[in-house]
This record gives structure tokens, sequence and C-alpha cells, in this order.
């Protein structure tokens, strides 16, 4: 079974990218750091407004000529809220990934080289990580 839920890219994915070179390891440290630079598509954040000003934020779910539906929330993506596209008065594609940047700011280099040779051993290799013992949890 695949550990730490369904939100976001398999990342056990990565050992295959780095194999074929579709990634390398600078790449991949890039996309932990600003997991914006690069994004695939159906992990864009959709923003839709309707005449009556509800408001609705989620994951393309489906799309057809009338309806549009959305995974609003990302820890039951089997749950959709559909929207009829009649009703909308906006809509928009967010240009930031829903990764938080920032997330190895308060690692040192030991724990983020840790890192990325767990990443590249498609979790085999466990990490040794450690909380970080300056920063405040
Ligand atoms: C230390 C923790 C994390 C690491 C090492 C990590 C690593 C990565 C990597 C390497 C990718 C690119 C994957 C690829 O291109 O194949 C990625 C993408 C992504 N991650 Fe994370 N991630 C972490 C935490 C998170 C968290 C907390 C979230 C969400 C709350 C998240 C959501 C996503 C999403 C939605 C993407 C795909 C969109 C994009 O590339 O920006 N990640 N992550």
């Amino acid at each position: 079974m695949k550990e730490g839920g369904s939100f976001g890219p398999d990342l056990t994915a990565i050992r295959d990218k780095l194999i074929s070179r579709e990634m390398d390891r600078t790449g991949l440290l890039r996309e932990i750091i600003e997991p914006s630079r690069l994004m695939e598509e159906k992990y864009r954040t959709e923003v839709i407004k309707t005449i009556d000003g509800r408001f609705f934020t989620g994951f393309l779910a489906y799309e057809d000529d009338h309806i549009v539906r959305l995974i609003t929330n990302v820890l039951e993506s089997e749950t959709v809220e559909e929207v009829v596209k009649q009703t909308i008065a906006e809509r928009r594609q967010l240009e930031v990934s829903p990764m938080p940047e920032a997330l190895v700011n308060t690692a040192t280099s030991e724990d983020i080289l840790d890192l990325l040779a767990y990443l590249a051993s498609a979790g085999g290799l466990k990490p040794t990580l450690k909380p970080n013992p300056t920063s405040s949890r």
C-alpha cells in the first residue's frame, strides 16, 4: 500500500525519473525549493466564482460543455463539487503550486542530502531525518 496519502504526485516515481534522466538531482531539489516553477497541469488550482457569489476552489476532476467538477477537499479526492457552467461568473487558474514553499528552510544541508537520497531510493532507504533542534515546532 502507498504511504503518505494520495495528494500530490507519487514521490516513489522520482527514482525512475532520475534513472531515465527525465529529472536530475538539481531539478529535484528545485522542485522542493520552488514548487511553482514547474507544475503538472492536473495540480493547478481552479478558482470559480458563480453569478450568485459562491466560490469554489479545487483541482479539476471533470469538465464537459455544461458542467465543471472540482475536487474541493484534497483529503477526500472522491468527493467532488459540481458547478453548472451557465452559473459561472469568473473562472481562473492559480499559478502557484498547492505544495508549500520553504519546506526545507529549517533543514540542515545534511538533512537535505539525506532527503534527496531517500527520494532517489523510492523510499527504500530510510531517512535518518531528525527534528532540527534549533527550530521551534
Ligand atoms: C518534505 C516534503 C515534501 C517533499 C520532499 C516534496 C517533494 C515534491 C517533489 C519532488 C515534487 C515534484 C514531483 C515530480 O515532478 O515528479 C512535488 C510536487 C508536488 N507536491 Fe510536494 N513535497 C513535499 C511536501 C508537499 C506537501 C506538504 C504538499 C501539499 C500540501 C505537496 C504537494 C505537492 C503537489 C500538489 C505537487 C505537484 C505540483 C507541483 O509540481 O508543484 N508536497 N513535491
